[in-house]
């Protein structure tokens, strides 16, 4: 089997027999392939992990196994990117040990040296990760999962397992997993969020050895529809203001709004031990259904809170059509709190890096639709854009459509402060019954009354809508049988429907 390491195509790349010409590589072209995601060479790939940024690198490790595209015994698997646009891949970073298989996990820079891994010139890149104990678990136990850690002195190339693992026990918590672990410079300590089936557990740590449970949340917070996994907690300033507020995320399976997995979030306080919120509705980072697991880097630089998401949904990640390997990332979205309308918001929108591979290709700078009109927009580059404009009065339907007769049909509708998203002719859709599911609903509670900004990246197997900066956004996998080649707006409103600076931007591949 042929491994390569590094994003670049050119150790792919063919020579014809006796020619010097280089063929073109059919490296990252199989079909569904996602072009400006990242996915693994080959198999099977889910939540994100260990987010660090260290020496101007951004670091994504990811659930992995590598023999099969469905899920097994899990490892860390490994990239880099200097841009977190084109990325590098790496060697397996964790592989199981006595201890178990290696769950979902943090990491962190120890720049103090408080574990001694390291030294302080030349600090240990940590990971704090679950051990699932499989046998363990088969037998009916329920202490199966435990915390580890392991370090690396050479950025996160090589790495050594503690030899005291593990540090967190456990004493009959069949839920007990997905440490994220931060540096919290006003205590001066750490903190772990472990999550225990239906809460969360807040530790704290010297050294990332020792630790002592300080807390407990959410037993009687927010959504309870399945476990609570992947938690996340960190501070951020409300835009335009000096008041910073504690964002929790948890991810649940199942539970979701729209079905399935999908991740919620608390705005609150954290005062170094506890977390606390006066938040009474559940709140959900995306309402599409292929958003899950997302958590953010450690040590961003200016202070950033960069989130990336596994892009898919447990009732049928195993099941989707590709062969190669299986599942993406989101695109990595930068989080910031934004009040709108009196309320507080966690947005989540992609970075502006993002230009650095996009081309704009058309544009038609305004359309104006009378009742029960609609317009058809041919798509030159299919599913490898994002779709961009500002609308007006809002009461519209989407529908992207190709020759092999798919559609895919998003409605956006202030008058009922609803968007829907609906996939079920989109494309394949039978590999799971789950898949398809009917109309995926977003109830948009809060809206300022100008134009709508309303952004749309396709992929070959997703898209990403993001409607007034990022406040309401809906990831999903899509299945088409050939790239949608067309674009059809119909107003669905009583009056005029305008929309303004629409442009269609063809998206580079970034695995060249
Ligand atoms: C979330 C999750 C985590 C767990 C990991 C196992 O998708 O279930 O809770 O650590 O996946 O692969």
């Amino acid at each position: 089997m042929l491994i390569i390491f590094g994003f670049s195509c050119k150790q792919d790349t063919k020579i014809k027999e006796n020619s010097t010409e280089p063929e073109p590589s059919d490296y990252y072209t199989e079909s569904y392939r996602p072009q400006f995601h990242f996915t693994p060479e080959q198999k099977w790939m889910n939540d994100p992990n260990g987010l660090v940024y260290s020496n101007g690198k951004y670091h994504l490790f990811y659930q992995y196994y590598p023999d099969s595209t469905v899920w097994g015994p899990m490892h860390w698997g490994h990239a880099v990117s200097k841009d977190l646009l084109t990325w590098e891949h790496k060697p397996i970073a964790l592989f199981p040990d006595k201890h178990g298989l290696i769950f979902s996990g943090s990491a962190v820079i120890d720049k103090e040296n408080t574990s001694g891994f390291g030294t302080i010139e030349k600090p240990a890149m940590v990971a704090i990760f679950t051990y699932h104990d499989m046998e363990g678990e088969q037998s009916g136990k329920k202490d199966f999962q435990t915390q580890g850690i392991a370090y690396s002195l050479d950025d996160g190339d090589s790495w050594t397992k503690y030899d005291g693992n593990p540090v967190i026990g456990n004493d009959g918590i069949k839920d007990f997993r997905d440490p994220k672990v931060f540096w919290n410079d006003k205590e001066q300590n750490w903190t772990m969020l472990v999550v225990a089936g239906d809460h969360l557990q807040i530790w704290n740590s010297p050294n990332l050895k020792e630790w002592k449970k300080v807390s407990e949340f959410g037993k009687e917070k927010g959504a309870h529809g399945g476990v609570w996994e992947c938690p996340d907690l960190f501070p951020l300033k409300i835009e335009g203001s000096d008041e910073e507020k504690w964002v929790l995320l948890i991810s649940i399976n199942p539970g979701a709004p729209n079905g399935g997995s999908g991740t919620q979030y608390f705005i609150g306080d954290f005062d170094g031990t506890t977390f606390t919120t006066d938040q009474t509705e559940n709140k959900w980072i995306d309402l599409g259904r292929d958003n899950y697991a997302g958590v953010t880097y450690n040590d961003a630089p200016n202070n950033d809170r960069i989130f990336i998401g596994w892009m898919s949904n447990w009732d049928y990640a195993r099941d989707t059509p590709t062969e190669k390997w299986r599942s993406a990332m989101t695109v990595p979205r930068k989080l910031t709190l934004r009040e709108i309308e009196d309320e507080v918001f966690l947005v989540n929108y992609p970075l502006d890096n993002m230009k650095g591979v996009e081309d704009k290709v058309t544009s038609n700078s305004q359309i104006e639709l009378k009742k029960d009109q609609n317009k058809i927009i041919p798509l030159q580059y299919g599913n490898q854009s994002e779709i961009r404009f500002m609308l007006k009065n809002p009461e519209m339907k989407m529908y992207f459509s190709n020759g092999a007769g798919d559609s895919l049909e998003i409605g956006i509708d202030r008058k009922n402060k609803m968007v829907t998203f609906n996939r079920d002719k989109s494309g394949k859709t039978d590999f799971s019954e789950k898949f398809a599911g009917g109309l995926q609903k977003m109830a948009m509670s809060n809206l300022p009354e100008e134009t709508l900004e309303v952004r749309m990246f396709l992929d070959h197997s997703s898209i990403e809508l993001f409607v007034n900066g990022g406040q309401y956004v809906m990831t999903n996998q899509i299945f088409p049988n050939e790239f949608y080649t067309a674009l059809t707006l119909e107003n669905n409103s009583s009056g005029e429907l305008k929309i303004n600076d629409f442009s269609e931007l063809k998206i580079e591949r970034i695995w060249d």
